[in-house]
């Protein structure tokens, strides 16, 4: 396994031995170290025979969780979350967030507001001191398909920086979310931005769904380091 993998694992790994107990409503995140999330969650659950009731925040979340034969539930039946524990896209210094690399952002966030916590779990590259120091491939913006073009020059027009439709591989087409959106990435921007107000600002133009911009949302961070360490942050 390669040391970002391993990363991935052992951050995950601990999140939920720390966070996760008997009776838990548990908010699974989307991406590739949430994997080993559940992974991890569904060996406790055998081991320890724990009663743990997962809330997916996407389709691959969905299938995660049933592929490990954990109990699904969601919102209308669960809508209070014990812990949410999911993956970002870089955490900086604050523990603001940004998400949606899978495009899975509405839904992530969703869960995570219902949530009593959220927990980040990241490997080593994921964390920085201000947004945008780590991750180049912009914040993602999930908007309607009828207003990406005037949402991406709007932002474009105030903000600077170059904001594109997020194409599917090979070009086939748009990449359409699970909600049946476009996501836009926004790269190019100022780091130093104010991303409390930034983010407001840009949720207020009217097509915009939401932001990648988790802003104040994840109470604590675990991030597998290269030599084998995690580092946890609050
Ligand atoms: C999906 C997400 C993921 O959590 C984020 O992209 C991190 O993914 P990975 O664990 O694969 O690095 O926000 O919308």
């Amino acid at each position: 396994m390669s040391s970002l993998e391993t990363a991935k694992k052992i951050a995950a790994r601990k999140a939920v031995d720390n966070h996760v107990s008997n009776g838990n409503i548990v908010g699974v995140g989307s991406g590739s170290t949430i994997v080993y999330a559940v992974e991890r969650l569904s060996e406790r659950v055998k081991q320890e025979n724990l009663d743990v009731v997962c809330v997916p925040t996407s389709f691959q979340a969905r299938q995660l969780i049933l592929s490990n034969k954990l109990k699904l539930s969601d919102l209308d039946t669960h809508p209070e979350i014990d812990v949410t524990i999911d993956g970002a896209d870089e955490v900086d210094s604050n523990l603001n967030l940004i998400k949606g690399g899978g495009g899975c952002l509405l839904q992530e966030k969703i869960v995570a507001s219902c949530s009593k916590s959220m927990v980040v779990i990241a490997d080593y590259t994921k964390n920085s001191q201000c947004l945008g120091e780590q991750y180049k491939k912009g914040i993602p913006i999930e908007v309607s398909p009828l207003g990406y073009v005037p949402i991406k020059n709007k932002i474009e027009k105030k903000y600077g920086g170059s904001v594109s439709l997020r194409m599917a591989v090979k070009k086939a087409g748009p990449v359409i979310t699970d909600n049946g959106n476009f996501i836009l990435d926004w790269v190019d921007y100022k780091s130093t931005f104010d991303w409390p107000n930034v983010n407001l600002d840009i949720i207020q133009i009217p097509g915009v769904v939401e932001t990648g911009l988790f802003i104040g949302i994840a109470s604590k961070a675990y991030f597998g380091m290269s030599d084998g360490s995690v580092k946890e942050q609050i």
